[in-house]
């Protein structure tokens, strides 16, 4: 939540900042702006706009020159959206510009403190009380931003990442991190700091991680990274593997619909040198044998991966297997030990819901073994052990192909648990990843045929309600399929095992609800059964959009996907989900990948 990029070196600042929110605007959109150091001792040059980005840029004409600034893109927790709530923050002189990803919880005695002292403040966000505390610890240390930072980290409570920069110092600008993001760029005569590197990728490949409680202090060709007793650290340095253009549209009209067909490559992507099974030393140090009970968490898509995740463990691998939603898990104390292996599961490495569960987890003792989406992100810093998803940048708020990328890391996971508990079959494990092997080909398939799925979502576009069924593996899908419309369409859908249907969820059948139904396997037990749950509400005037790898008497219309293993075909029954929301957005008149009142990396609880 919250995008956040500052830059100084050689070019004119406005313009890599620019770029950087541009790149960093799916983070939260609801106001942006601008600070720039222009002449030494002046006042900031400072803009700022409620609305999504466009609004700030359209108000940008003659801009002075500089060559060091700081750049924002927010998702409002504490004050609304308006320009005054926007940052940058400045002090009472204008000369000391702040931005702030997260939530400051001591913020209400700060700014009783400081307001006693003098300060005067704008806005009703806490962000706004560190910029009057930082101005008054600069002072404090003789005009040293840096070591002002530190001493104002160690007042701050709750989780932050800031950036700050001063017009006594152009060209210099300090951040610090705890509990939020915060990577540097490093480049030639010129550096970044950024909330993740698609924010400089056009610039630099060359990254450094920065731990929890660190501040760092740049220049255009210094990086000094200390911790809060200002005790210099080495810097822990990466190469960003995939390139700007990944992190573009390349013609496509929206970044979802890009990611949604980049799915056959991300899949491969994920499986590549993992098909015939995971390296052991993935899981070096962590005892697989001796564990007694695997916990998977995460939030919203990742948490319905984990749920596959589920099934698949605990059928190959033979070991109970509990999915819970973070943002509960830590709060209700649940028994944990070090027979316990924690698998978190997230995109971005940065949800804090996640994070936070983890470390509860890991302090009472579990393994973590996480599957993850970003390189360097602090989740993955944080655990034992890590199985990357190779999807690429996800740019959209709505997740897709780190969705599929996921559910073939849990396979993997699976496979190797399995394996090294000595449970899965020979023949068993060599089918299952015969069938891993054919998955992109399958999704390439899939997305040859979705294009009658425009007409047909178009069909149901004044639906009030739409339902999504599934059994089995097709559950989570069902779970999955409805989130994707509720936070693309912006209408009323739930997800339903198909064996809950008579316990409840029956009577929201009406004449011509859409029920969407994720047909199991043909010939399975449970195709069966979920043909009867169909007529069930067929003969209450539901109509039928069946997705299965057979014909379908029962159903009003028909998506075929090409059969799989019945654990894999989640990976193939989501894509028309996928498509269908996607399309349902376009016929709604919604921002398809920037939809209302989300951002996409939820980095505060
Ligand atoms: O980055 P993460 O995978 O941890 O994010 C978890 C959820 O916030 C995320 O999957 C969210 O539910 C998606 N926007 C849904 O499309």
């Amino acid at each position: 939540m919250c995008g956040i990029v500052g830059y100084t070196g050689k070019e004119s600042a406005l313009s890599p900042v620019l770029e950087g929110l541009r790149r960093l605007e799916y983070r939260g959109y609801d106001s942006a702006g601008i600070a720039l150091v222009v002449k030494k001792g002046d006042p900031l040059w400072l803009e700022k706009r409620a609305g999504k980005l466009g609004n700030l840029e359209s108000i940008l004409d003659s801009v002075p020159e500089s060559h060091s600034g700081i750049g924002h893109t927010r998702w409002a927790t504490h004050g609304g959206p308006t320009d005054v709530n926007a940052h940058p923050h400045v002090d009472n002189e204008g000369k000391l510009a702040l931005i702030h990803n997260g939530i400051i919880e001591n913020y209400v005695e700060l700014k009783a403190m400081l307001t006693a002292r003098g300060h005067i403040f704008k806005s009703e966000t806490d962000t706004e009380s560190v910029v009057h505390l930082l101005s008054d610890a600069r002072k404090a240390h003789n005009g040293d931003l840096a070591a002002a930072m530190r001493e104002v980290c160690g007042e701050l409570r709750g989780s932050f990442t800031l950036l700050a920069v001063h017009s006594d110092e152009p060209g210099r600008i300090v951040g610090a991190r705890r509990n939020s993001p915060l990577v540097v760029g490093v480049g030639d005569g010129e550096n970044f700091l950024a909330s993740d590197v698609s924010a400089f990728i056009a610039h630099t490949k060359r990254a450094l991680e920065l731990g929890q409680d660190e501040v760092v202090d740049i220049t255009a060709d210094s990086i000094v990274i200390t911790d809060l007793a200002g005790t210099v650290l080495p810097h822990r340095e990466y190469e960003i593997s995939w390139d700007a253009s990944a992190a573009e549209r390349g013609g496509y009209a929206h970044f979802m619909l890009k990611e949604i067909y980049e799915q056959p490559k991300s899949i491969a992507d994920t499986l590549i040198g993992r098909t015939a099974g995971l390296d052991a030393s993935i899981t070096a140090g962590i005892d697989l044998q001796g564990i007694e009970k695997v916990v998977i968490i995460g939030c919203g898509t990742a948490y319905n991966a984990g749920l596959v995740g589920k099934y698949a463990i605990e059928k190959w691998a033979n070991i109970s297997v509990d999915v819970e939603l973070a943002s509960e898990y830590r709060y209700r104390e649940p028994s944990v030990d070090n027979k316990t292996l924690l698998i978190p599961i997230s995109q971005s490495g940065e949800t804090m819901d996640t994070l936070m569960a983890m470390r509860y987890a890991r302090e009472k003792g579990a393994r973590v073994f996480s599957v993850c989406n970003t390189n360097g992100s602090t989740i993955p810093r944080e655990s034992d052990a890590v199985l990357y998803t190779h999807a690429g940048p996800e740019i959209a708020v709505a997740s897709t192909k780190a969705f599929t990328a996921q559910l073939v890391a849990m396979y993997l996971l699976a496979l190797h648990l399995g394996k090294v508990r000595g449970f899965i079959s020979a023949d068993l494990e060599n089918e299952i990843e015969r069938e891993l092997t054919d998955l992109p080909g399958k999704v390439e398939q899939v997305l040859e045929t979705v294009e009658p799925l425009r007409a047909l979502t178009r069909q149901f576009k004044d639906a009030t309600s739409v339902l999504f069924l599934g059994r089995h593996v097709g559950f989570p899908t069902a779970l999955e399929g409805a989130l994707k419309l509720k936070e693309l369409a912006y209408m009323h859908a739930e997800g339903f095992a198909g064996g809950e249907l008579k316990h409840g969820p029956i009577a929201l059948i009406d004449q011509g609800t859409p029920v969407v139904a994720i047909m199991p396997t043909e010939n399975s037990l449970l195709a069966e059964k979920m043909a009867s749950n169909i007529q069930e509400v067929k003969a209450r005037g539901a109509i039928i959009i069946a997705i299965a790898d057979a014909p379908l008497a029962s159903a009003d219309h028909l998506i075929r996907i090409p059969k799989t293993h019945e654990f894999l075909q989640p990976v193939l029954a989501v894509v028309p989900l996928q498509v269908i929301s996607y399309e349902m957005a376009i016929a709604r008149g919604n921002d398809v990948d920037q939809p209302r009142n989300l951002a996409k990396s939820v980095t505060v609880e």
